[in-house]
């Protein structure tokens, strides 16, 4: 795992960015591969899936509770199953590294079985809040031993039979739904997520895609009431991963504020809860185009070129920060170049993320020159109006990938360029990340 050798790593500014571009798989998709394929019954097969420290710490730990899993090329993975209810007892402490989406979907499927496990992980991870799924899962019957503050190091003692339960959800966190669904598969009963405010759906698009009982109904207030039948038995399946809408979001903002660039990124995943930062780029001016719109394992995914584009500020609307929670970093990038002012709000979350993004964004963006107010719940940015800003000072990534490509990209348009103390952090969601944004400096 990263973070035992820092690597700094100076960005300077480049000219044009030209080419076309695969990113690496959806780290979100890829975690629930791994997960439901080894509660299915049988072989399934992956491919194009992330292999990102986050992900090979899923595969880790469902390894290390019984599940077969393999990889058999590039992005090319079989997992031999164990069922529904089979989950064994790891033989040791479950690292889960810098990833929060593994502990907290694991955290929900250790809970319904009849076996206990103890999560450790980084610094960064160790700081991140469980009690947000401490809570909902200790109703359904699970007990649980956490560091102060409901934190990591962290024992889950897993009830089977569970207890099913009906939980609305108090933020706004697919976390969160996900680990109560993923409990609710080895519960008898019906296990309901209620979900005032929308977040990403791959738990439940790929629950029915494995033959779960799993219906979805929206009240006359637009609450999802998220219901899902257990004791389920999950058929083993063919899955192909579409790229990171997350990771896409790196070139296309590079391109977007590089003079004279069109990049396109091919196999981008498209699903409604994930492309928040694209509607707002678009608001702001910026000229994306999509091609070859397809569904590819019920998830929709297209081509998307991106060209550089004058940008304005623009009021983000606190209804959209889930359907673009972790582009926000970039998103501030993207704003501290345009034309104007910038305001968002509503984006509490960021502050509990692999790090403070509100306060790491606002304290990086300042000392390379842009022009930032830090509020509790936002940031406000007057834009450069497209010109590079000074540039020329060393930004902490904190253990943060998202923080350290941010400012990679932030770099390119900066006069004297931006250097990160520590890119080893990006090896978590985008090991191609450098070698991707160098070639479509050169080409
Ligand atoms: C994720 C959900 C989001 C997101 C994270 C991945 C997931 O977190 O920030 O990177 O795969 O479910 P929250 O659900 O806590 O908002």
């Amino acid at each position: 795992m990263h973070g035992t050798d820092p690597r700094p790593q100076t960005f300077t500014r480049s000219g044009a960015f030209r080419g076309t571009v695969r990113v690496p798989g959806d780290k979100s998709i890829s975690h629930r591969a791994l997960m439901l394929s080894a509660l299915a019954v049988g072989e399934s097969r992956i491919t194009g899936l992330l292999e990102g420290e986050d992900v090979l710490a899923t595969a880790a730990a469902m390894r290390a509770m019984g599940a077969q899993i393999e990889r058999s090329g590039k992005g090319e993975w079989t997992v031999h199953g164990v069922g529904v209810g089979g989950l064994l007892q790891p033989a040791t402490a479950l690292d889960m590294g810098n990833s929060g989406t593994s502990t907290r979907l694991l955290m929900g499927l250790v809970a319904a079985h009849a076996i206990s496990a103890t999560f450790i992980g980084d610094a960064s991870l160790s700081k991140r809040p469980m009690g947000r799924v401490i809570d909902p899962l200790s109703l359904t019957g699970a007990e649980f031993t956490a560091s102060p503050g409901g934190r990591l190091p962290l024992m889950v003692r897993g009830l089977c039979p569970a207890v099913p339960i009906s939980y609305r959800l108090p933020v706004a966190s697919a976390q969160v739904k996900s680990a109560i669904l993923l409990a609710g598969l080895n519960t008898p009963g019906i296990t309901e997520v209620i979900e005032p405010v929308p977040t990403r759906d791959h738990s439940e698009r790929m629950l029915a895609g494995f033959g779960a009982d799993l219906s979805v109904e929206i009240d006359a207030d637009g609450v999802r009431h998220i219901r899902l039948v257990g004791e389920a038995e999950l058929e083993p399946q063919q899955i192909e991963v579409p790229g990171d809408p997350s990771s896409a979001a790196f070139p296309i903002v590079a391109a977007l504020i590089t003079p004279g660039s069109e990049v396109t990124v091919t196999h981008v995943g498209m699903n409604p809860t994930r492309t928040g930062i694209y509607k707002m780029l678009e608001a702001m001016g910026a000229d994306l185009t999509y091609s070859n719109e397809r569904v590819v394992g019920g998830e929709p995914v297209a081509d998307i070129t991106a060209r550089h584009s004058a940008l304005t500020g623009i009021d983000v609307p606190p209804d959209v920060a889930p359907s673009m929670i972790d582009e926000f970093p970039v998103f501030f990038v993207a704003a501290s170049m345009a034309q104007g002012r910038t305001t968002t709000s509503g984006l509490d979350e960021l502050r509990v993320k692999e790090s403070d993004r509100l306060a790491l964004m606002a304290t990086g963006l300042a000392a390379i020159g842009a022009k930032v107010e830090e509020r509790e719940d936002g940031l406000i940015i007057d834009g450069s109006g497209g010109e590079p800003l000074e540039g020329g000072a060393t930004i902490a990534s904190a253990l943060d990938h998202r923080i350290a490509m941010s400012f990679a990209v932030a770099g390119q348009h900066c006069y004297h360029g931006v250097t990160v103390d520590d890119v080893s952090p990006i090896a978590t969601s985008f090991p191609t990340f450098e070698v991707m944004l160098a070639g479509l400096a050169r080409a």
